[in-house]
């Protein structure tokens, strides 16, 4: 009996083990074929990414147009004090091509009584879409420091001039501070003052994907006055469970109420970033004056966040990171001789004359410029011998054997046909 009990056990535990061993095998079975699955939506995701990426490049390219197009003033918002947003629609009414969030339009207008037009660069601030452009502009006024400044040219004829109905000049959208929208990888937008208008863009991008991304948003602004996009933001704050908002005022006035109208006192930094932020693990994008910019770039470099996570972009001669104002002794000892054909001058180069455009202005060389920060394309100038360097690169390169004068520097003796 006992003999026989044992036996039974024995049989029982051999069972066990083989019921056990069958149990794993299927569930070894299953996990391998949960991986292969989780593999081949990876592969698939990745695919059609990359597919909504071509699709989207060859809608640009498709839709894109050379030179200047005629567009027609919707509607003119207030967004501040300051800022009043453009809504622009061809005058053709064809399509317009799907802009990248983050891209800007050089705008071409001429006002009555000025020789010659004015050019410069805007940000589109809202989400791509193919009904209208929209961009918003500060106008530059004279500030309480120096009253006797004159306003800005283009902004000051924007804000006080243009009308509903109008038509302004449009170039083709471009640049490279650009949000990719078929990833899904958690993002930093910062935007300080007028900086606002492209990472606003991209978060516009995103909550019209409906897309669930982590997305932190910082709005640094003097006070409510003087912040575009308020209301805006908030309702996407409101709205979005995935989407954090630190509204940081540096001079709120004294009806600003902390918490409700504005989260915290002082600039954006990364001192802030470090205390509301989980993790470095982020892109970030951001767009602001000078000051704001360097300390962003060298304070999140310090703090561990790779360069290539660190996307930005100035709205004018930027130094971040750049080359610019610290040149090499052989640079400072560099003197090359520029000739300007057309003109029929020949003069002289050195590091302190600045960039070709600033030398031809120097001597009178007359050469189209807008944005004078190698954004717009207007400056471009063929080369017809000699090399050239640009100590910050322009947002697109020009063609093979032409240069944008505003932001290029010689490598060498140059002929230019200006
Ligand atoms: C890629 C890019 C995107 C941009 N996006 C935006 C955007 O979305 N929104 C936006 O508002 N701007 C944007 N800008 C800036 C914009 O292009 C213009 O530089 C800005 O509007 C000022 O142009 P303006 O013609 O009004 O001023 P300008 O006439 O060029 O004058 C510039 C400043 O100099 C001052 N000034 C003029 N004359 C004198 C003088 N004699 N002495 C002393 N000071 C003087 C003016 O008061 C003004 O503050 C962007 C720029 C770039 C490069
Ligand atoms: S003036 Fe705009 S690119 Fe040179």
């Amino acid at each position: 009996m006992l003999i026989q009990g044992l036996g039974l056990i024995v049989l029982a535990l051999i069972l066990c083990q083989i019921l056990a061993w069958v149990m794993r095998q299927r569930m070894e079975v299953r996990a391998v074929d949960q991986i292969a699955q989780g593999e081949i939506a990876y592969l698939r995701r990745l695919t059609e990414e990359a597919e909504v990426r071509t699709q989207t490049r060859i809608r640009q390219t498709d839709l894109a147009w050379s030179g200047w197009r005629k567009f027609r003033v919707l509607t003119i918002m207030d967004e501040s004090d300051s800022v009043k947003s453009f809504y622009l629609t061809p005058h053709d009414k064809k399509p317009l091509p799907p802009f990248l969030p983050g891209q800007h339009v050089a705008v071409k207008v001429m006002p009555k009584g000025r020789p010659d037009p004015i050019v410069r660069c805007y940000s589109l601030s809202c989400a791509p879409n193919a009904q209208f452009y929209r961009i918003s502009v500060r106008r530059e006024g004279p500030r309480p420091e120096a009253p006797d400044r004159p306003p800005g040219l283009m902004s000051d004829f924007l804000h006080t001039s243009l009308q509903e109905g109008d038509f302004i000049d449009l170039k083709s959208p471009s640049g490279t501070f650009t949000l990719d929208l078929s990833l899904h990888t958690p993002i930093v937008l910062i935007g300080g003052g007028i900086g606002i208008t492209p990472v606003f863009s991209m978060l516009d991008a995103i909550v019209t994907q409906k897309s669930n991304r982590e997305v932190w948003f910082f709005a640094g602004m003097r006070n409510q006055h003087d912040h575009p996009m308020r209301m805006q933001l908030q309702a996407y704050a409101d709205r979005c469970e995935h989407l954090r908002l630190m509204v940081c005022y540096s001079d709120p006035s004294p009806e600003c109420q902390q918490d409700k109208d504005y989260h915290h006192q002082g600039f954006v930094s990364v001192d802030l970033l470090r205390r509301c932020l989980p993790s470095n693990n982020y892109d970030f994008y951001f767009c602001g004056p000078p000051g704001m910019m360097e300390a962003l770039n060298r304070d999140l470099g310090a703090w561990g966040v790779p360069a290539n996570r660190l996307h930005y972009e100035a709205f004018g001669p930027a130094t971040v990171g750049s080359k610019v104002g610290s040149p090499t002794g052989s640079e400072l000892a560099d003197v090359f001789t520029i000739k300007f054909l057309r003109s029929d001058k020949t003069v002289e180069w050195t590091s302190t004359k600045g960039s070709l455009l600033d030398l031809a202005d120097q001597h009178g060389v007359r050469i189209e410029s807008g944005c004078r920060s190698g954004n717009c394309g207007t400056c471009v100038t063929a080369i017809r011998h000699g090399e050239i360097d640009y100590p910050v690169p322009p947002s697109d390169m020009p063609d093979e054997g032409t240069c944008l004068v505003c932001t290029a520097v010689p490598r060498s003796d140059l002929e230019l046909d200006a």
